[in-house]
């Protein structure tokens, strides 16, 4: 599988996008199960049974890294090792490289569901990995920018794909801002303290998880998107030249908008507002890749009669158009003051989690997977249409549920008497978003039951199926 490209008998590397491909399935139902787990939780706050290893606290960033970088990156890995070959037309540079971060990423993935129920973490949100984890990171990161732009760097097609763009800028933008955030003096063997402190840790801070959303949730899946969506409407991308200018639009402006996580707080007032303008030119870029990829299916809407890919795809790009007019408005000022530490913030994460990221990584995989394993397409359709369903259902009923709960505790956490003392307490409070509770606990439960569908087919497909061998295209 490994041999010279050019020869008549190359062939891709396909061994380790298989791997990841498996293994996104695999932290996809780990991590949503943990999800419905911490929803029942906060139903019944019980349900940690008093175990200090199921408390919330320390199940929540063991959710948010399950699903963000072990199910969604297993995901980038295996879409951009297999997109960077068939767009560039050369094998994978330094395969055995590629089969390291594989493993190495693995390794971060057990590291942290060992480490994070013990209540080992930095406490930074999204970075709460310790350092010797940090550092695995970094190298196997490293390792993954050399295989990928390394593979760029041989091509034999004339230009690099529009999706190749996203891809890359993904890579080299979580690099930086993982090392950048991470500097940190360890004290013993798993405490370490940031280098930063006060306003300027908070600041570097959601400088690096704003840009995890922009850069890890949201330019990879794009370049998946870019690829994914044309073969699957068998049409060529609508405007390419749109996608290189949003391209550049969205790498320029994301960067600046992470003070909207840090309004009213010590942060300096012009840096609030500064975060809150690029925010909403946030919403033109983001659109244009939006519109791109619904135009691209625009010739083939018949095909959502029959065609359940084609639907993940229809809803995901949907999703990312409502999140990302939702975040824009969510960054103004006085909005932010209503639906800042509301479930308001949780819905709008949601959208994007489960009708963008985890929708697009669907539809993706449901086309790939049976192309890895020589088939024309998986085991069951009819249950990727049930799964289609029950994602849809899902996700709508967790966001609305969110919605309706985080406006009302904004507007009941703010209500005052004519004598200035507050209506309600913040109990009652608790006691109206209930019901809400439980409705996203059927929503995200419906949303796991699909994942877990996903997964047989998956297992049903490769019992059919035969590893795949592709010759490098001419
Ligand atoms: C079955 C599906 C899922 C369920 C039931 C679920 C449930 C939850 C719950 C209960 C929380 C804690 C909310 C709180 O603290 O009030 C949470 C947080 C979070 N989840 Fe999920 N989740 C699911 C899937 C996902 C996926 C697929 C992603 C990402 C790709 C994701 C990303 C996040 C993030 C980023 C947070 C933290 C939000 C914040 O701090 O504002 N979730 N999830
Ligand atoms: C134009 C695009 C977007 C903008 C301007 C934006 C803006 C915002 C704003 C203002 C908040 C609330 C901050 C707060 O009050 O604490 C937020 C939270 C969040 N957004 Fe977005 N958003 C966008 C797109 C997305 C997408 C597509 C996703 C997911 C795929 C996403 C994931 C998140 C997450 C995870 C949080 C919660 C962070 C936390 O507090 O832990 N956003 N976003």
């Amino acid at each position: 599988m490994t041999d010279n490209p050019g020869t008549p008998t190359a062939h891709y590397e396909l061994r380790v996008v298989r791997l990841f491909t498996l293994m996104t399935i695999v932290w996809g139902v780990v991590g949503m199960l943990v999800g419905v787990i911490l929803a029942a939780q906060l139903a019944w706050p019980a349900l940690n049974f008093d175990v200090p290893y199921l408390h919330f606290g320390r199940l929540r960033p063991l959710h948010t890294n399950a699903v963000i970088f072990a199910f969604g990156g297993c995901a980038l890995f295996s879409t951009s090792y297999y997109i960077v070959q068939r767009t560039c037309r050369v094998p994978l540079f330094l395969p055995g490289v590629a089969m390291f971060t594989f493993w190495a990423w693995q390794i971060v993935i057990v590291a942290a569901a060992v480490t994070l129920p013990l209540g080992i973490t930095t406490s930074k949100e999204y970075a709460e990995l310790e350092w010797p984890i940090d550092l695995l990171i970094a190298v196997t990161w490293v390792a993954y920018a050399v295989v990928f732009i390394g593979t760029i760097a041989k091509r034999k097609s004339a230009h690099i794909y529009v999706a190749n763009w996203f891809f890359a800028a993904f890579i080299l933008a979580v690099a930086i801002l993982h090392v950048v955030n991470s500097f940190e003096i360890p004290v013993s063997a798993w405490k370490s303290y940031s280098l930063y402190a006060g306003a300027v840790d908070a600041m570097v801070q959601w400088w690096y998880a704003h840009n995890a959303v922009g850069f890890f949730l949201t330019a990879g899946f794009l370049g998946m998107m870019y690829y994914f969506v044309p073969k699957q409407a068998e049409r060529p991308v609508y405007s390419y030249r749109l996608s290189i200018v949003h391209f550049w639009a969205l790498i320029a402006v994301y960067m600046w908008a992470g003070p909207h996580h840090l309004h009213y707080t010590a942060l300096p007032d012009w840096a609030q507002s500064l975060g809150m303008v690029f925010s909403l030119v946030l919403l033109a870029p983001s659109w244009g890749g939006m519109i791109n990829g619904i135009m691209t299916l625009s010739g083939v809407w018949g095909k959502l009669r029959d065609d359940p890919i084609v639907r993940f795809m229809v809803v995901a790009l949907s999703f990312y158009g409502m999140s990302t007019f939702e975040g824009p408005m969510m960054s103004i000022k006085t909005v932010n003051a209503l639906s800042h530490y509301t479930d308001w913030t949780i819905g709008h994460v949601h959208s994007g989690a489960l009708g963008w990221v985890a929708m697009m990584t669907m539809g993706s995989l449901y086309y790939l997977i049976p192309r890895l394993y020589g088939l024309e397409k998986m085991a069951s359709i009819r249950q990727v249409n049930l799964h289609f369903w029950l994602a849809t259902i899902g996700t709508v009923m967790y966001a609305a549920s969110m919605w309706i709960a985080g406006v009302m505790q904004g507007l009941m956490w703010r209500a005052v008497n004519e004598d200035g003392t507050l209506t309600y307490s913040f109990v009652q409070s608790l006691e109206a978003t209930w019901p809400y509770y439980v409705g996203r606990l059927i929503g995200g439960t419906l949303f796991f039951v699909g994942m877990c569908v996903m997964a047989w087919n998956t297992y049903q497909t490769v019992r059919q199926g035969e590893p795949s061998v592709q010759p490098v295209q001419a």
